[in-house]
């Protein structure tokens, strides 16, 4: 279980977040919408540990993230919203490299496992030459090497063909109910936040995603 009691987030003078609190259970999928500059990138940083809240408290399974942290990022996986992957690597070098320096060694065959149950089928083919959809995939695939039991990824869907996106969304479904992963991830797609997350949660003042969201009758929670 993931929760967030009362943080605060200033940027020089500028507050970002403001007394922020949220709870999520193992194996649920939670979408995270709200215009730009809302503070979404803000939020997934400080539950992917890259940066400290001023002030609140974050756990993970009931450890405090400033005491723990080395702990909980084991368990950790997070995307950011720009690519990073090796363009004149492999998908499998890819797989390779990131495996290499991942806490937990898989070996390659669970590696390759993983681009199969994803739907990226250019095992050796560079990376260069993947859609936006499949680097998007491999994006995924690399973070999800070490097994982590909380997926944070920063609108992994933008910018893709139709396909893909369905592919990710499949793909992300399964693994929070056969693995119970915990799944927060970002997109400006209210059909795709509709299909395949279990609930929303709304941050910034912009009523506007609030109205849509709730005409197709799906819950959300203001943050
Ligand atoms: N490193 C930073 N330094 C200063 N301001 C920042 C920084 N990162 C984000 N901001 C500002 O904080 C606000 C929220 O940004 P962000 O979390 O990226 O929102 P979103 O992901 O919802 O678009 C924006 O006004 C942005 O300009
Ligand atoms: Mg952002």
């Amino acid at each position: 279980m993931l929760e967030v009691q009362s943080i605060y987030k200033q940027y020089d003078k500028k507050t970002v977040l403001e007394n922020v609190s949220l709870s999520i259970g193992e194996g649920e999928i939670v979408g995270l919408v709200g215009e730009n500059g809302a503070g979404k990138s803000t939020l997934l940083q400080l539950l992917a540990t890259l940066m400290k809240p001023d002030a609140g408290e974050i756990y993970w399974q009931g450890l405090a993230y400033r005491q723990h942290v080395k702990a909980i990022k084991q368990q950790i996986g997070f995307v950011p919203q720009d690519l990073a992957i090796w363009e004149h690597f492999s998908v499998e070098d890819n797989m390779r490299y990131f495996e290499r320096l991942s806490w937990k060694r898989i070996g390659i065959a669970a590696c390759q496992q993983i681009c199969r149950d994803m739907q990226l089928p250019q095992w050796k083919e560079p990376a260069s030459s993947l859609s936006g959809g499949m680097k998007r995939k491999l994006n995924l695939a690399i973070s999800l090497i070490h097994q982590p039991k909380l997926l944070l990824l920063d609108e992994p869907t933008v910018g893709i063909d139709m396909r893909s996106k369905q592919e990710i969304g499949r793909f992300l479904r399964q693994l929070a109910e056969t693995h119970g992963t915990t799944i927060i991830y970002t997109s400006h797609d209210m059909n795709e936040i509709e299909q395949f997350t279990d609930r929303v949660l709304l941050i910034g003042k912009d009523r506007y995603y609030e109205e849509l969201l709730r005409t197709k009758g799906i819950q959300v929670d203001c943050l």
